[in-house]
């Protein structure tokens, strides 16, 4: 790799086919999500490896709720045993972790855990890892638009203050750079609510591997391909 590659700051992973990969081996879907815990290590440590600064990955969508009830309560305590087992491994990388997304929906126990991940690692400074849960980006905007609208109403901020960087601010992103390149693993080609404001310019991944079986080698060559794009942010060159 030369040295004048160049490196995203910010890479967002749509985590898809947990369950396919699962169910291809026959076993049960929440046996997938558990397979996908080895593969998010793997991201982080190519991800420092490679000097990105920032991976957020799409873990629990607003969507999810709606997944069986043995799934959806597999997926919380797999969220508990993960951050209480990943902790220390992430203080010692300099990873930071935190989250994006409603957090308030999940269980008092969920929550705990996920605020005891984040003041932990508050002091990472290799990589900042963030978590989308309980995340849509529909979610999202709306609440942005509600904390704008609230500040106009007590007669904080004027209408023709509201601009690009006003609505960024209102985002659960506030102070990430957006993401330069979007990874979906499984082949399938959608964003599906996932930061469809800060992925505006990013560029798009969709390799066909299963999550499960996602390693450094794919990010290594997700970052080759991006290295390989011509991103011109609606310029000529
Ligand atoms: C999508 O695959 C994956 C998910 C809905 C869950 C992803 C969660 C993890 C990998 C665990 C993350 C853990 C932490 C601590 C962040 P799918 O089930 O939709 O796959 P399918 O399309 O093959 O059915």
């Amino acid at each position: 790799m030369s040295d004048s590659k160049r490196i995203p700051q910010h890479v967002a992973i749509i985590m898809d086919g947990n369950g396919r990969w699962a169910e291809l081996r026959g076993r049960q879907r929440y046996e997938g999500h558990a397979a996908g815990i080895e593969p998010i290590r793997a991201s982080a440590r190519a991800a420092i490896r490679h000097g990105v600064g920032y991976l957020t990955l799409y873990a629990f969508s607003t969507e999810n709720w709606g997944r069986p009830a043995q799934e959806v309560d597999a997926l919380m305590e797999l969220f508990c045993q993960s951050v209480i087992h990943e902790t220390p491994d992430m203080q010692r990388q300099g990873i930071r972790i935190r989250t994006i997304g409603d957090c308030s929906r999940f269980s008092d126990k969920v929550q705990a855990h996920l605020a005891q991940a984040e003041e932990l690692t508050a002091g990472g400074d290799k990589l900042t890892l963030t978590l989308a849960l309980n995340y849509s980006s529909r979610d999202e905007i709306t609440r942005a638009v509600r904390k704008i609208a609230a500040r106009a109403a007590a007669g904080e901020l004027a209408p023709e203050q509201i601009d690009e960087a006003a609505v960024s601010r209102a985002l659960d992103t506030a102070g990430c750079p957006d993401p330069d390149l979007v990874i979906r693993t499984s082949g399938e080609c959608r964003l599906s609510n996932f930061l469809l404001w800060q992925a505006s310019y990013a560029e798009l991944w969709f390799p066909q591997v299963l999550w499960p079986d996602f390693t450094e080698e794919e990010f290594d060559r997700a970052l080759d391909e991006y290295a390989r794009r011509d991103r011109r942010f609606g310029l000529v060159k």
